[in-house]
């Protein structure tokens, strides 16, 4: 199909499933002509992954919590496709009793865990893209405004996205001279995997959809349209921004 990515290949990290924020960011950018290569954690999630994905996107095994899997991932990447044009990270983890027992009780362990997956991983993804990125070149990262309120039950993942968003700043200074932009979208609540994760999210999701503009919860689709935008030359002016795609939550 013809569209505004025509020509680009695009490395999506994060889909599990159908539901998942960067299976809305895939369809997308697929939709607007690009070339997609997913990354995925694990043979766990590999298995879903054939279940629904159609043959010609290719899949490559990266799991974030080792450095040398990133740069072997992307060292794969660049022998098998060459240069590419935008990374999409949509990866993060907590345990559970780290995600359910509040900040104060926290433990050192599950702090650096939630920090090293969803917040260092974005470092060692830039880190290692880097050789096989075109100018221009666009990353993208995934946050919640978690990061900037006290959401309750959020937790460490608000102390984890806080840091990412951050992350996200420095990374575009450092990089802007190579011609590669990075961004963070700003997601209003979904149901995903990860959110299952989160103390009474059946709350949280709902009391979101009441607090946007239409009371509608807005949908991976609408995500993955703003990161299409995001991955292509139409958005060569930003970078180290946080973008909202949360049908006006952050607003109230
Ligand atoms: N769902 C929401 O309401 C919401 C809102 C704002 C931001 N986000 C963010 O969007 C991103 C995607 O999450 P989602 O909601 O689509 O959930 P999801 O569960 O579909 O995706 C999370 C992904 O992280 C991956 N992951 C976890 N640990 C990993 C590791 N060690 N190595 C590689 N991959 C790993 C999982 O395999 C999974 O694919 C996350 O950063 C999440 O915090 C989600």
């Amino acid at each position: 199909m013809s569209g505004f990515l025509d020509g680009k290949t695009i490395v999506i990290m994060g889909v599990a499933n159908k539901r998942s924020i960067a299976w809305g960011c895939t369809q997308a950018i697929l939709d607007q002509g690009a070339k997609v290569i997913l990354t995925y954690q694990n043979d766990r999630i590999k298995k879903s992954l054939e279940r629904f994905v159609p043959d010609d996107l290719d899949l490559i095994e990266c799991d974030v919590a080792d450095d040398a899997n990133v740069k072997q991932a992307f060292e794969t990447i660049g022998n098998q496709y060459g240069k590419i044009d935008g990374v999409i990270h949509a990866i993060a983890y907590a345990d559970k009793d780290t995600l359910t027992s509040g900040l104060v009780n926290t433990t050192k362990d599950g702090y650096d865990l939630a920090q090293n997956i969803s917040a260092y991983s974005l470092i060692a993804v830039a880190r290692y893209a880097q050789p096989v990125l075109n100018n221009p070149a666009s990353i993208l990262t995934l946050t919640y405004f978690g990061s900037t309120r006290a959401i309750p039950n959020y937790n460490m993942m608000g102390v984890a996205k806080a840091a990412l968003e951050a992350n996200v700043r420095y990374l575009a200074s450092d990089l802007g001279e190579n011609g590669i932009r990075v961004n963070a979208i700003s997601a209003g609540a979904v149901k995903t995997l990860a959110v299952t994760g989160i103390k009474h999210h059946g709350e949280l999701l709902k009391e979101s959809e009441s607090r946007t503009v239409d009371q509608k919860s807005v949908t991976t689709s609408e995500i993955g349209n703003v990161a299409a935008f995001l991955m292509s030359d139409l958005s060569t002016g930003m970078t180290g921004d946080v973008v909202y795609v949360d049908k006006g939550v952050h607003l109230i």
